[in-house]
């Protein structure tokens, strides 16, 4: 089965059988399949953060369960639930339109809602966890269904208990607590430079979004035109003294001061100062816009994309002892 319209890197591989679920009972189904139960399994949501190095030996199941609804209210929260296939962009756009704010800042992040809690993304000074309520998740090993609040979801930077190794979780619907009290959540300097340049002091949800999808326009190739996975890089977090002895060698080294004292190094920067905006190695470059996006130049393969992280890792390393890890999930 081919999967290159299912990956936003656009890499030609091919899986050996395919799934579509458009329901749990199209899950379960498949999986008491004793052929397909036994093969790897690949779930795969609007395949924007993965990187696959091949064809896949194995089951590709993707995820395509629908529905969004309002479920609950409360004197604080709007209880808002999203099936696990829905295209996160549109969700958060429909969120809008029914007039709950919360999720504007993550306006325009590829992928599907059901796949925004396993890395916990985050964008303009919003993680998926600051509105998640809980989460409903179907456990193949136990052939069962059942809820998860945000706690036991553990979620870090882009990180959370479904990126463990081993973990076969599969996520179904999510639902989100959106405030009432709505507040625009403008710490990010550049959301809130960018609605200072257009004159709005106090600017709703719906015009934090435009700002949001204005900066990501201007920065980040649209996968629909220039294949990518969004950032390729985390970027890495250093103790206050390493950033020290980095900053009294590089002075302009980008940093961000972590709640925990902490240090988050800008990975964008870092890459960009070792030269590599821009650069290309065979068809995978460095998008010329924003040196932590790796792109597909036209018909790269997993393994071009991979030597070319690899380059970027080793020059990283080399200049600043920081290593790079990759953000997306190589298959
Ligand atoms: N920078 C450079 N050169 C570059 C790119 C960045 O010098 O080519 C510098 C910038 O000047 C800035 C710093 O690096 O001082 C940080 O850059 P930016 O604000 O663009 O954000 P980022 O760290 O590159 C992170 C997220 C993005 C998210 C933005 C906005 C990660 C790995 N990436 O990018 O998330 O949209 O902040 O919040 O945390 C994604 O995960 O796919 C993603 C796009």
């Amino acid at each position: 089965f081919p999967l290159q319209s299912l990956n936003t890197f656009g890499i030609a591989a091919r899986a050996q059988a395919y799934v579509r679920l458009a329901s749990v009972a199209q899950l379960r189904a498949a999986l008491a399949d004793a052929a397909l139960a036994a093969m790897p399994r690949l779930l795969l949501g609007g395949g924007s953060n993965i990187v696959l190095g091949g064809d896949f030996a194995g089951l590709v199941l993707h995820m395509a369960i629908a529905g969004r609804e309002l479920v609950d209210s409360d004197a604080e929260f709007h209880y808002v639930r999203a099936g696990a296939g829905e295209n996160w962009h549109e969700f958060v756009q429909w969120t809008l339109a029914q007039g709950w704010g919360g999720l504007e800042n993550l306006s325009l992040i590829p992928g599907t809602v059901g796949a925004a809690p396993i890395q916990n993304i985050g964008a303009y000074g919003a993680e998926t966890k600051d509105l998640l309520h809980s989460l409903t998740v179907f456990d193949p090993a136990s052939d069962t269904t059942f809820s998860m609040d945000a706690a036991a979801c553990q979620f870090g930077y882009r990180d959370s208990v479904f990126k463990r190794p081993g973990s076969q979780l599969i996520i179904v619907d999510v639902t989100f607590a959106l405030p009432r009290r709505w507040q625009a959540n403008l710490g990010y300097a550049e959301l809130a430079q960018e609605l200072a340049a257009q004159g709005l002091a106090a600017p709703g949800a719906r015009q934090v979004a435009e700002a949001v999808i204005a900066i990501r326009r201007r920065k980040l190739p649209d996968p629909a035109v220039i294949g990518n996975a969004g950032s390729f890089f985390k970027n890495p977090v250093v103790s206050a003294a390493r950033c020290a002895e980095l900053l009294a060698a590089f002075p302009a080294l980008v940093h961000h001061r972590q709640a925990d004292g902490s240090e988050k190094l800008a990975a964008g920067w870092l890459i960009d100062q070792c030269g590599w905006k821009g650069r290309s190695m065979g068809a995978a470059g460095v998008y010329p816009r924003q040196a932590l996006v790796l792109v597909n130049n036209g018909g790269a393969s997993g393994a071009e994309v991979m030597a070319l992280a690899h380059a970027i890792e080793d020059d990283v390393a080399a200049r600043y002892g920081v290593r790079l890890e990759p953000e997306p999930v190589f298959v």
